[in-house]
């Protein structure tokens, strides 16, 4: 049996930021109106989370208050930014004050690059769904990210705009643990085969838990990205209204003229979306294909 590999990841950012309230909607099930409850968190609130089998992710998220942060930068310095494989770092658009925003952002650098330097970077420009105007939106982001770019010297960094409002808190979050899933690039051939064998158009798939996207057969096209990441989000709103009503979602089959759309249970960890375009492709042969699949990808 292969032993699970364990990754650290930290999220970081002032208190009221939204670390806590993007963890809950991605890992816990809440949904954004539920976020409104939560309370600042006290230090560092640490979970563990079984993702895709063996991948073990190892969340840490600080509570941003001052008298937590000055800890963490200076007596826990080692522990917190030991042996992290992905720090996340959560800006808060909302801020008013960016100098301060910075230089703590410098600050977690600093420490990452003594104890951490092979860690990836992730800057999120969180709640962006403040921003109504999608072009405002965009550039709001691209400021952003130049500045960011700019002082995050020694790491590769990613911006993404998030909210946990809308499906770009998953196009973020499937974009960071995509790289951290170890037996990638043999989930992608196997999709690939699969599209191909079973004439779909599209194949995704999905961790069965999150919803995040794990690997889809049309990675390089931004607009089947975003719709994928919406798929995320309805799925995981209609699976918790199902529990809700104590009807346990299992899988779902939507039809019409131009396409027919499976999203059915996979592996022990995944969910899989089956799109066809083909009438001459029978429904009932694309089901048995998903099942005659499943061997080759657990
Ligand atoms: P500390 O635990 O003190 O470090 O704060 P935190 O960064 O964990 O913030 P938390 O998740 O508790 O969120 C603070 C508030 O922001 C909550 O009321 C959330 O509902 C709200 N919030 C979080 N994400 C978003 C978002 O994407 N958009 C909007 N509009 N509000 C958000």
């Amino acid at each position: 049996m292969q032993s699970s590999v364990k990754k650290k990841l930290v999220i970081m950012g002032r208190s009221g930021a939204g670390k806590t309230s993007m963890r809950s909607v991605i890992f816990t099930n809440y949904t954004a109106h539920d976020t409104r409850r939560l309370g600042a968190t006290i230090d560092v609130e640490h979970s563990t989370v079984q993702f895709m089998g063996d991948l073990s992710l190892n969340i840490w998220d600080c509570g941003g208050q001052h008298k937590y942060l000055d800890n963490y930068l200076n007596e826990q310095k080692e522990n917190i930014f030991g042996n992290v494989e992905v720090l996340i770092y959560v800006f808060d658009l909302e801020t008013t004050n960016h100098d301060s925003e910075y230089d703590l952002y410098d600050e977690c650098l600093q420490n990452l690059r003594l104890y951490s330097r092979d860690a990836k970077v992730y800057c999120l420009v969180h709640k962006i769904d403040k921003i109504l105007d999608d072009e405002m939106k965009a550039q709001t982001i691209a400021r952003y990210e130049r500045t960011i770019v700019k002082r995050t010297k020694g790491f590769d960094v990613e911006v993404y705009g998030t909210s946990i409002w809308d499906h770009t808190i998953y196009k973020a979050w499937s974009r960071i643990v995509y790289k951290l899933i170890p037996n990638m690039t043999t989930i992608e051939r196997h999709l690939r085969n699969f599209c191909q064998l079973t004439e779909a158009s599209e194949v995704v798939l999905f961790e069965r838990a999150t919803f995040l996207v794990v690997c889809n057969t049309s990675v390089d096209d931004m607009q089947s990205m975003n719709r994928y990441m919406s798929v995320s989000q309805a799925i995981k709103d209609y699976r918790r209204t199902c529990q809700s009503v104590q009807a346990p979602f299992h899988s779902m089959e939507v039809r019409n003229r131009y396409y027919t759309i499976f999203v059915e249970p996979f592996t022990k960890s995944t969910y899989i979306m089956v799109i066809t375009t083909d009438p001459e492709v029978e429904p009932a042969v694309t089901k048995a294909n998903i099942k005659a699949a499943q061997s080759h990808f657990v």
